[in-house]
Protein backbone atom coordinates (compact mmCIF):
# COMPACT_ATOMS: atom_id res chain seq x y z
CA UNK A 1 0.00 0.00 0.00
CA UNK A 2 1.30 3.68 -0.64
CA UNK A 3 2.07 5.63 2.50
CA UNK A 4 3.61 8.52 0.79
CA UNK A 5 1.23 9.79 -2.44
CA UNK A 6 3.82 12.59 -3.10
CA UNK A 7 6.79 10.31 -3.16
CA UNK A 8 5.11 7.02 -4.09
CA UNK A 9 6.14 5.22 -1.40
CA UNK A 10 5.05 2.08 -0.31
CA UNK A 11 5.28 -0.01 2.95
CA UNK A 12 6.82 -2.38 1.28
CA UNK A 13 9.85 0.37 0.65
CA UNK A 14 10.02 1.45 3.99
CA UNK A 15 10.66 -1.51 5.35
CA UNK A 16 13.21 -2.44 2.80
CA UNK A 17 14.76 0.57 4.15
CA UNK A 18 15.32 -0.26 7.73
CA UNK A 19 16.17 -4.02 6.45
CA UNK A 20 19.29 -2.68 4.44
CA UNK A 21 20.49 -0.19 7.45
CA UNK A 22 17.95 2.34 8.40
CA UNK A 23 17.46 2.74 11.77
CA UNK A 24 15.18 5.52 11.96
CA UNK A 25 12.29 7.66 11.07
CA UNK A 26 14.58 9.86 10.51
CA UNK A 27 17.20 8.10 8.39
CA UNK A 28 14.36 6.59 6.01
CA UNK A 29 12.98 9.77 5.67
CA UNK A 30 15.98 10.98 4.16
CA UNK A 31 16.50 8.14 2.23
CA UNK A 32 13.07 8.04 0.60
CA UNK A 33 11.95 11.45 0.86
CA UNK A 34 8.85 10.64 2.24
CA UNK A 35 6.97 13.49 4.53
CA UNK A 36 8.97 16.09 2.30
CA UNK A 37 6.11 17.60 0.34
CA UNK A 38 2.81 17.86 2.40
CA UNK A 39 3.50 16.04 4.97
CA UNK A 40 0.00 13.96 5.20
CA UNK A 41 1.91 10.92 5.59
CA UNK A 42 4.17 11.44 8.29
CA UNK A 43 1.97 9.63 11.11
CA UNK A 44 1.36 6.54 9.40
CA UNK A 45 5.47 6.30 8.06
CA UNK A 46 6.41 6.71 11.62
CA UNK A 47 3.82 3.97 12.65
CA UNK A 48 5.53 1.47 9.64
CA UNK A 49 9.12 2.55 10.31
CA UNK A 50 8.56 1.52 14.20
CA UNK A 51 6.59 -1.42 13.19
CA UNK A 52 9.87 -2.45 10.75
CA UNK A 53 11.98 -1.54 13.78
CA UNK A 54 10.83 -3.95 15.85
CA UNK A 55 10.66 -6.79 13.34
CA UNK A 56 14.35 -6.63 12.69
FE1 LIG B 1 3.92 12.05 1.90
FE2 LIG B 1 2.55 14.06 0.88
S1 LIG B 1 1.91 12.02 1.18
S2 LIG B 1 4.55 14.09 1.66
Amino acid sequence: MYVCLCEGVTDTQIRDAVYEGCCSYREVRGTLGIASQCGKCACLAKQVVREAITEV
